[in-house]
């Protein structure tokens, strides 16, 4: 798989946690410390996961030198679709105009840009489609209970995407699920997000390393071989822990939760391409990417830049 071009945007509006401080019971402190977080974007009125992404696609289609109607299969890792039918993928072809595009949804939660690119590998490791925009979307702000301050302060709106083609080196990944933890994070339509913190942190903190080791036992290599590390910018504790646990140093795990807080599967997509961008990836770089979340989902991807 090559990525051909990388594109990112986030909700207009910045509420910090000062602004969420003077709603109920918080403080930047505390927020900060236990999270990382310093501000998330929030959708308005005119910003859904649909716009989000389709600004997100343009910015990645233009990086490529293609138009939309080059791209033949759009694939969107989403969880916050508002409404059953059409598709988050479907809105996008028609904000955009990818007019020869098939269109797939796709939830995995913050695990959701992982599946998607593994299903866009398959897809042109078949032959199927040649031009593939995969694109993790979310505006998590719908879903959050704004008076819980034990889950609203982490979530944000973005959006981030990639155009794939076949070509350059193996995507080597490992993805998984255990429906069983289910209920840990959970959230109904029409409900807010429930959840067991502190279940979420010790699943993420086991299972990413292990998820993370089997991708590089499949791909033959070790963590001193991978030279970047973009995690689900979830907690900053998580990353540290996984850091450690992988022993390498947090040098190679660049960050952006203070400015988003945890925008789901826009997450990785959004740090890759602000990577990109600074021109912190590089041909021949080995990057692995690794979400976790609602399902409770995880997967890890190894690509080497090219
Ligand atoms: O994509 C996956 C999404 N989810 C996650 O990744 C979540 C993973 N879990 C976490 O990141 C952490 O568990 C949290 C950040 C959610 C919570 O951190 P914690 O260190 O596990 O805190 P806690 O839940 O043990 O709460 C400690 C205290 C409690 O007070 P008491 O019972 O000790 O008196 C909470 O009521 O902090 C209180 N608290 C708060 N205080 C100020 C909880 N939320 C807040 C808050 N502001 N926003």
């Amino acid at each position: 798989m090559r990525i051909l071009g990388t594109g990112s945007t986030a909700a207009k509006k910045i509420v910090t946690n000062d602004d969420l401080a003077k709603t109920m019971e918080t403080s930047d402190e505390w927020i900060r410390e236990r999270t990382g977080i310093a501000q998330r974007h929030v959708a308005e009125a005119d910003e859904s996961p649909a716009t989000l992404g389709a600004e997100a696609s343009r910015r990645a289609i233009e990086m490529a030198k293609l138009s939309a109607e080059d791209i033949d299969l759009i694939l969107v890792a989403t969880a916050s679709s508002m409404q059953r039918v059409p598709s988050i993928s479907c809105q996008i072809q028609a904000i955009i105009g990818a007019a020869n595009a098939a269109c797939i949804d796709v939830n995995a939660a913050c695990a959701g840009f992982m599946t998607a690119l593994t299903m866009a590998d398959a897809y042109l490791k078949a032959g199927a489609f040649n031009k593939v925009l995969v694109i993790g979307t979310e505006t998590l702000s719908d879903m959050v209970d704004w008076t819980d301050r034990t889950s609203c302060i982490l979530f944000g709106d973005g959006a981030g995407a990639v155009v794939v083609t076949a070509g350059g080196n193996d995507l080597i990944y490992s993805l998984g699920a255990d429906g069983t933890k289910g209920d840990a994070l959970s959230c109904q339509i029409g409900a807010g997000v429930v959840m067991d913190g502190k279940e979420v942190y010790r699943f993420a903190t086991r299972t990413v390393p292990i998820c993370m080791k089997d991708a590089m036992d499949k791909a033959g290599i070790t963590p001193a071989d991978i030279d970047v590390f973009l995690l689900h910018q979830a907690n900053i504790r998580i990353i540290e822990a996984i850091a450690k646990s992988m022993k390498e140093p947090m040098e190679k795990f660049p960050v952006n939760i203070a400015n988003y807080g945890n925008m789901s599967s826009a997450s990785i997509p959004v740090l890759l391409d602000e990577q990109v961008r600074a021109g912190k990836i590089n041909a021949g770089d080995r990057i692995i990417m690794s979400g976790f979340g609602a399902g409770l989902t995880y997967g890890a991807c190894i690509l080497v830049w090219s």
